[in-house]
């Protein structure tokens, strides 16, 4: 197999996640020892969710290489969310900062984003991984059929793996987000915009009014590319939108 994966951070290590938390909790009292010991299972479970994703997507890759000589994945990047990203989303959603609530209420702890080559990729690669037993999905937003106002596309799927270990199955929850690789340029540079907070108003709104431009602009040029694809591998071609 030869599809590249990016690990958004290192690996997960129990010392660091054992000091962050202890100074946390020394600031409001949320997290004992029983509860640290807790998260650091927990983070480990979503570390085994993730990476029974990303093999799964590894393994659909490889086969579509053997059958159709077409990697649909040009990459993959996987990130567990950090801790202070996991406490300031609860703080945020006024949510209990306790190891149950991260279980009932985030559903993006372990996340993977899968840039594809071309929208029929998104789709097949979506479709085949949805279609496995041992998984189930709990929730589609799809994006590229109803773009987002801002001109955002991608395709965004919540799956529940089973983690086993020694204590049994542990449904676990995964974000994964599928893209092409012209949705993903533009989400990043849409996301750098979003947090470049000392530009004046007036910039801001320009930039964002270009940036939606580009997004049709990109998926236009996505539609002409694809149907050279389809043309070149005997598939039928797609309509304009
Ligand atoms: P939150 O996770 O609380 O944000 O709500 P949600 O899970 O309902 O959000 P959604 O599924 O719509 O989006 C989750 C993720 O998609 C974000 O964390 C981003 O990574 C990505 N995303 C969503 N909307 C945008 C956008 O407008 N621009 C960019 N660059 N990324 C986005
Ligand atoms: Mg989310």
């Amino acid at each position: 197999m030869s599809s590249v994966i990016l690990d958004r951070q290192s690996k997960m290590s129990t010392t660091d996640l054992k000091a962050r938390l202890k100074g946390l909790s020394l600031a409001d009292g949320t997290f004992n020892t029983d509860q640290i010991t807790e998260f650091i299972d927990l983070m480990q479970v979503y570390e085994g969710a993730m990476y029974e994703i990303s093999t799964k997507l590894e393994i659909l890759d490889g086969e579509f290489q053997v059958r159709f000589s077409h990697n649909p994945i040009h990459h993959m990047e996987r990130r567990l969310k950090s801790v202070n990203s996991i406490i300031g989303k609860l703080e945020r959603k006024g949510l209990p900062v306790a190891v149950n609530s991260i279980k009932d209420n985030l559903f993006d702890v372990a996340g993977i984003r899968v840039i594809c080559n071309y929208r029929d990729d998104v789709y097949s690669v979506s479709n085949y991984l949805s279609a496995q037993s041992d998984i189930q999905v709990l929730r589609v937003k799809d994006y590229i059929k109803n773009p987002k106002q801002n001109g955002y596309r991608s395709l965004h799927v919540i799956y529940a793996v089973p983690v086993f270990l020694s204590s049994g199955a542990h449904y676990t929850p995964v974000e994964v987000q599928f893209r092409t690789i012209a949705m993903d340029y533009w989400a990043s540079l849409e996301h750098a915009l979003r947090y470049k907070t000392d530009l004046p108003d007036a910039k801001l709104s320009e930039h964002s009014q270009t940036l939606l431009d580009c997004a049709r602009s990109l998926q236009n040029i996505e539609v002409q590319m694809q149907n050279i694809h389809r043309d070149i591998n005997g598939a039928p071609q797609v309509e304009e939108t």
